[in-house]
């Protein structure tokens, strides 16, 4: 059961979720201060009350007493959640303290003022109802009388028990390269992670797990402590580690303050995105477990969404697209058992290249002639939904959209509007612009039988100007994510059977705030199948395989040509190609009308073992059994919830050292239930595979999906 408790007389408070807790409460001065994070203990009376730190020369209490919503006015000059200032300049920062708490369902929330700038704050903590797992937001409200100016309002700041050092696991990448999983010890003074790009970007994402540094005590995959959260937010972001003396780690995730500032008149409100934080004791996994059901669960739109095989022609037709020519390959895809098929870029008024199209989002009258309706009914006669992709935030400067409205785009007057992929970015935080879209891809929606769209977003942001806006105009990271979100959001509430991809260039917008909008994910546009298991396991720290967009695509891949300028030595067979792509959402991109009726036939096999399969793949708990940058064999399960079944993914990628096959220890399984792997002739117990392993027989190059069975 979670729980929220407030220790009688005092003003201390427990939640609790799963098999851990996080506390606080007020010291005696009136400041909110973090009092515990960790395993749940079994007594009320056992945490921590909250209390003012002791005295030390040059760190006087008020200094060196950590804060729930830290603000570094009462002198510490450690780093803040909230920063700010009246508009004169006269009061800068904030000094918060307790006014009252409301409890609610689940959580608490905590009010804090700062009577003299007439701030004020609220905490909102909720316990959720997946292991280990809590929400924290803040708001911020002008109850004064004048104008207040924000200059930074993160969304929690997280201190850690003091064990001395941690580790940050944090995520790492850039385009055709997203999810890197890398992990480096918290030293002393900051070390941040961010995002400038207007969305989560490539690089990074809002995400942090911290475990303990020193050598016997660190968290593996499936055993140790692990304390970890995630911000529900599309744009910039900032995290930062801080580790200050006396030794102490504080972890601080929001909204990135670079460039930001929010005009905070009487009266208004500041709603800081949401974070969702945890502990667990049971390693990495469990953490990963712990955000695959919370997605599934509590964010997704669809609770139990299972992906439909898809197949997109953007591999295979390019920009060059005609209804006769897509038809072929919708045939040739339904053959094979696809569900969905996809025209991708290419389908739109002037869209022959990529410096022209965007923002006329009509067919292109010379490419479908007849509209894409007769198309889609195509599509659908051959038993599969019809999808599109869009990229309702940009334009082209040769558009109609660009060319009747060039101030509509995020520019600063006077400067050179720097292009890349020869587009601009649209300023979605224009309520102008948001209800044309809306009603722009509304009408696309009714007018055409479309099933899925893929919402693509293809640049960095330039000269973020909006001229006109008559607020401060570094509002614009925040409203053009509120603006994306208001159309997304509304466009689904409308249709609420299509279907909705997210892409950004591959993975450059993937967060949990994403994950609430969209059904799946394409997470990179590397469909490199060595590549993609690196990919695949850094994503799957957060997110679940029922999200995780996958194409099997025609070797040579695309991204290493791209990135490269040449072709990957290495070649990965069809059936290799499958066995990585069917670990998530299953789609085929390769130039069907050049596949030999082998490849089609093995494809058939695959796509139909695949279905037999995936309920198991999307809706299981994932477990890591060994990762793909070590050793010679890689593998991961997913195992039903109920452990009646499980699906065993095992790798041998391309290895420079002759190296045996290594033995798997099956993590998930019921450890007194017994199970056969496929293709093995011995049963043993969930415990015995999870003790004694399996030695997957593979050659270079090979891999392999396997049915595990109880008996
Ligand atoms: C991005 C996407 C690709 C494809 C192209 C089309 O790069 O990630 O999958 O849709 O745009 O231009």
């Amino acid at each position: 059961m979670n729980k929220i408790t407030t220790i009688a007389g005092q003003l201390n408070w427990v939640i609790e979720a799963g098999s851990a807790a996080y506390a606080f409460g007020v010291e005696p001065g009136g400041l909110l201060v973090p009092t515990y994070w960790g395993p749940r203990l079994p007594r009320r009376e056992d945490y921590p009350s909250a209390a003012r730190a002791g005295f030390a020369v040059f760190e006087d209490p008020v200094h060196n007493t950590p804060q729930e919503v830290p603000t570094g006015s009462s002198g510490d000059s450690n780093e803040r959640t909230l920063d700010g200032h009246s508009a004169d300049m006269n009061l800068r920062g904030f000094v918060l303290r307790y006014v009252s708490a409301e409890p609610h369902a689940g959580g608490v929330t905590v009010v804090l003022h700062d009577e003299v700038q007439g701030v004020e704050v609220r905490v909102r903590y909720e316990a959720l109802e997946y292991h280990g797992l809590f929400a924290r937001t803040i708001s911020v409200r002008n109850f004064g009388e004048r104008l207040v100016k924000l200059t930074r309002v993160f969304s929690g700041a997280f201190q850690l028990p003091d064990l001395g050092g941690f580790a940050l696991t944090h995520i790492d990448g850039r385009w055709a390269d997203e999810f890197g999983r890398v992990r480096r010890p918290v030293e002393f003074g900051t070390f941040s992670r961010e995002s400038r790009r207007l969305t989560t970007s490539h690089r990074s994402m809002p995400f942090f797990a911290l475990d303990r540094e020193a050598p016997g005590y660190a968290a593996s995959e499936t055993s140790g402590e692990v304390w970890f959260g995630a911000l529900q937010w599309s744009g910039n972001w900032k995290l930062i580690t801080e580790r200050t003396r006396p030794d102490r780690t504080v972890v601080h995730l929001g909204v990135n303050d670079h460039d930001f500032a929010w005009d905070l008149p009487p009266g208004e409100v500041f709603e800081a995105p949401r974070i969702v934080f945890g502990y667990t004791d049971a390693g990495f996994g469990a953490m990963s477990r712990a955000f695959h059901d919370y997605i599934r669960d509590d964010l997704a739109p669809r609770r139990d969404y299972i992906p439909p095989v898809l197949y997109n022609s953007w591999m295979a037709t390019s920009f060059d697209v005609n209804e006769a020519q897509q038809v072929v390959l919708a045939e040739k895809a339904a053959g094979l058992g696809a569900e969905l098929f996809v025209v991708d870029d290419g389908w739109f008024a002037g869209r022959n290249h990529d410096s022209a199209g965007l923002g006329d989002w009509y067919p292109d009258p010379t490419k479908f002639p007849r509209g894409l309706g007769s198309l889609a009914s195509r599509v659908h006669g051959l038993g599969m939904k019809f999808g599109l992709w869009l990229e309702p935030e940009m334009v082209n400067p040769d558009s109609e959209l660009y060319r009747s409205h060039p101030d509509w785009i995020i520019h600063f007057p006077g400067r050179e509007r720097t292009l890349s992929r020869n587009q601009a970015i649209v300023n979605f935080a224009r309520e102008d612009v948001q209800d044309h879209m809306l009603l722009t891809i509304d009408r696309l929606l009714t007018d055409t039988p479309i099933d899925f769209i893929k919402w693509d977003m293809n640049r960095n942001v330039s000269e973020p100007g909006w001229p006109g806006h008559e607020r401060d105009q570094r509002e614009l990271w925040v409203r053009y994510v509120r603006g994306v979100y208001r159309v997304w959001g509304e466009l689904r509430r409308r249709h609420p059977d299509v279907i909705w991809e997210n892409c950004s260039g591959g993975g450059g917008r993937v967060d949990l705030r994403m994950m609430a909008l969209s059904d799946q994910t394409w997470i990179s546009d590397n469909t490199n199948a060595a590549s993609r298991l690196l990919i695949q396991d850094g994503y799957s720290l957060v997110f679940p395989a029922s999200t995780m967009g996958a194409w099997v695509a025609d070797d040579p891949f695309p991204a290493d040509i791209a990135a490269t300028g040449s072709e990957n030595p290495v070649h990965y067979s069809l059936d290799f190609r499958f066995q990585v792509s069917m670990a998530g959402a299953l789609g085929i991109a390769g130039d069907l009308a050049q596949w030999s009726e082998a490849e089609c036939s093995a494809a058939t096999q695959h796509i139909a073992r695949y279905k037999s399969l995936r309920h198991v793949i999307t809706r299981g708990d994932l477990y890591r059994l060994a990762p793909p940058t070590h050793g010679s064999i890689s593998g991961f399960i997913y195992v039903a919830k109920d452990k009646s079944e499980a699906v065993l993914f095992v790798h041998r990628g391309f290895r420079e050292r002759a190296t045996d096959n290594e033995t798997l220890r099956i993590d998930g399984l019921e450890p007194s239930a017994v199970y056969t792997i496929e293709g093995q002739d011995v049963a043993m117990s969930g415990r015995a595979w999870a003790r004694i392993g399996y030695q997957p027989v593979l050659k270079n190059l090979e891999g392999a999906v396997l049915h595990v069975q109880r008996r």
